[in-house]
């Protein structure tokens, strides 16, 4: 048995993806594969807690997986595969939903509420229901650390406390999971609006890039992004929000520190700036585009074939061991 750590983490494919998901996931995870046993899941059984029409679902499955290759997660040390491929998911979730979930842990997800708004009585029972799927997802493969951005963190946090549960009633079945974020870039916030996440359901795509987007628009769009007050380029979260948003993407995606930035800029205005942020960002899009259109369907298709072998002989183990447990089997 390997002694490396377990790391599991996984992304809707729900909308296009934005820097935000590389930064504050993808980024970690292609780190974290030199050191650890890890795994990855499109996790498309989330992306349905809201509708999705099937045709597309079924290419952004495909498309997803092509960005976290173009990324650089490795096949060969990683195991990547589609969630719903492997039903353990969903069944531990139904078991989890009766033996450590309660509807006050879920009453209290930040995200629910943001999402569901003022629709909370029609969104679908899945959008409420959907950490208790995530905590599943986690636990089924004795995870020790989860790459998150800073959005999730509550969700792990669940995770923790109903695996804690399930201990406590039944016998040491699940490892408690911790999430890790990044110390800069697990917040990438909107362009167009520095107290707002950058999201990939957000309607003003104004307010992202995306990774696979149009690389002169890319650069439109942080030509265009809102600044702050005063004209120094300085990190500052609380006078300058979204100063110091452009100076976390550019040193994660440029490969800079941020102090160093605050030093080459002195004495320079935000449009210096700005101008060369976008030529960074043109870099970046430039490659990783290239690296995607170079991943075939047919390869993908065969390695979440690969993905789905490996991780549905590590989840049904687990699976049979809570179902002893609780008394089915
Ligand atoms: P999802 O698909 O919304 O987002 C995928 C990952 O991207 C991170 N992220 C960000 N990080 C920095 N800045 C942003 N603006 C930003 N926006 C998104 C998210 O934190 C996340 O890490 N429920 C999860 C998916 C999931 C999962 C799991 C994750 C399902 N099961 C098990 C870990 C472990 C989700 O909806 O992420």
């Amino acid at each position: 048995m390997s002694i490396k750590k377990h790391i599991f983490s996984g992304i809707q494919p729900s909308g296009n993806l934005n820097i935000g998901n590389y930064i504050g996931a993808i980024s970690q995870w292609v780190e974290m594969q030199k050191e650890y046993d890890c795994i990855f899941s499109v996790v498309d059984y989330h992306a349905i807690t809201v509708k999705q029409k099937p045709e597309e679902l079924k290419k952004r499955i495909i498309n997803t997986t092509k960005i976290y290759l173009a990324a650089g997660i490795d096949p060969e040390k990683s195991i990547i595969f589609q969630q719903s491929a492997v039903p353990a998911h969903t069944e531990l979730a139904w078991i989890l939903n009766c033996y450590g979930a309660r509807i006050a842990d879920l009453n209290k997800m930040t995200q629910f509420k943001d999402k569901a708004g003022k629709n909370q009585e029609s969104v679908s029972v899945g959008l409420y229901d959907y950490p208790v799927l995530m905590a599943a997802d986690i636990l089924l493969y004795n995870t020790e650390i989860v790459p998150v951005g800073d959005d999730q963190k509550q969700h792990v946090e669940l995770a923790r406390d109903i695996a804690t549960r399930f201990n406590k009633e039944f016998g040491d079945a699940f490892i408690i999971p911790q999430a890790v974020v990044k110390k800069e870039g697990a917040r990438i916030m909107s362009l167009q609006d520095p107290t707002k996440k950058m999201s990939k359901s957000d309607p003003n795509q104004n307010n992202c890039i995306i990774l696979l987007e149009d690389i002169e628009d890319a650069k439109k769009k942080i030509m265009r992004s809102v600044t702050d007050s005063g004209s120094d380029v300085v990190y500052d979260l609380i006078n300058k929000p979204a100063l110091s948003n452009l100076l976390t993407i550019y040193a994660i995606l440029g490969d800079r520190q941020i102090k160093r930035l605050e030093k080459d800029y002195s004495g320079k205005g935000y449009g210096d700036f700005k101008k060369d942020l976008a030529e960074v960002i043109e870099k970046f899009l430039k490659d990783f585009q290239e690296k995607y259109n170079n991943i075939s369907d047919q390869e993908v298709l065969e390695i979440l074939e690969a993905g789905r072998i490996k991780a549905q002989a590590i989840a049904s183990k687990k699976l049979e061991e809570v179902r002893k447990l609780i008394g089915v089997r």
